[in-house]
């Protein structure tokens, strides 16, 4: 039996085999955040010849990259990128996820939708039937942490504030328990209309297009 840290390293190496055809000399990687994301960086580090650099979407990310010695770049700098490869906190078979248990959600939404595809990696505890178990992660502007809560409380949520987390871009989240999460997408769009939201974690309104998934038997791919 597989330990999850051996499922994800599974998943990790198998990103690296999908992503081999994409590389070249002028290619720029799209790179996620979390302990699979960090198996990710490790595993590539080992062709990082074979390719320009990589985009992050935190400073943890950044600096795993640059101590494997793989060129970081920012991404006002990069054109596109032929893939983004990251994990999720939970995924349904529509490819929609949500993200954002390590607080990186918002530059993993932004580096994602440079990327002409989302690679998910996880490992299959990660799919669930409908999204929702895992409390929903929300980058909020500080000064509308009461705000943005009592709206959510209205949508049948409980959010809580993640304390002593400051993000990368210097906000917070409120990780919101209890929300139903019917239709991924119109959720998303909701709450990110919310004045004060900068992100929300569900990844609908643009989700994954791959998914490797690794199990006992193996890696499973879904699209
Ligand atoms: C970070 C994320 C991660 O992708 C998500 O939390 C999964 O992490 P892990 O690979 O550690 O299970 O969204 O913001």
């Amino acid at each position: 039996m597989l330990s999850q840290q051996e499922l994800k390293q599974r998943v990790a190496a198998a990103a690296v085999e999908y992503v081999l055809p994409f590389m070249g000399a002028d290619v720029v990687l799209g790179v996620g955040t979390g302990s699979t994301a960090d198996l990710f960086i490790d595993a590539l580090a080992l062709h990082r010849q074979r390719f320009k650099g990589a985009a992050a979407s935190s400073e943890r990310s950044a600096a795993r990259l640059a101590a494997h010695g793989i060129k970081v770049y920012d991404l006002n700098e990069v054109q596109g990128m032929p893939v983004y490869v990251d994990g999720a906190d939970e995924m349904d078979a529509g490819l929609n996820m949500i993200k954002g248990g390590g607080g990186a959600l918002t530059r993993e939404k932004i580096v994602a939708s440079v990327a002409e595809r989302f690679v998910c990696i996880a490992d299959e505890s990660k799919l669930v039937e409908r999204l929702g178990a895992f409390p929903l992660p929300i980058e909020v502007i500080p000064m509308a942490r009461a705000s943005v809560a009592r709206r959510l409380e209205l949508m049948g949520g409980r959010p809580q504030l993640r304390s002593g987390f400051v993000t990368d871009n210097g906000c917070q989240i409120l990780d919101v328990a209890g929300l139903r999460i019917d239709v991924p997408a119109s959720m998303e769009a909701e709450i990110n209309n919310i004045p004060g939201v900068v992100t929300c974690g569900l990844f609908a309104i643009a989700g994954a297009n791959v998914a490797l998934l690794a199990t006992q038997q193996g890696v499973r791919e879904l699209r």
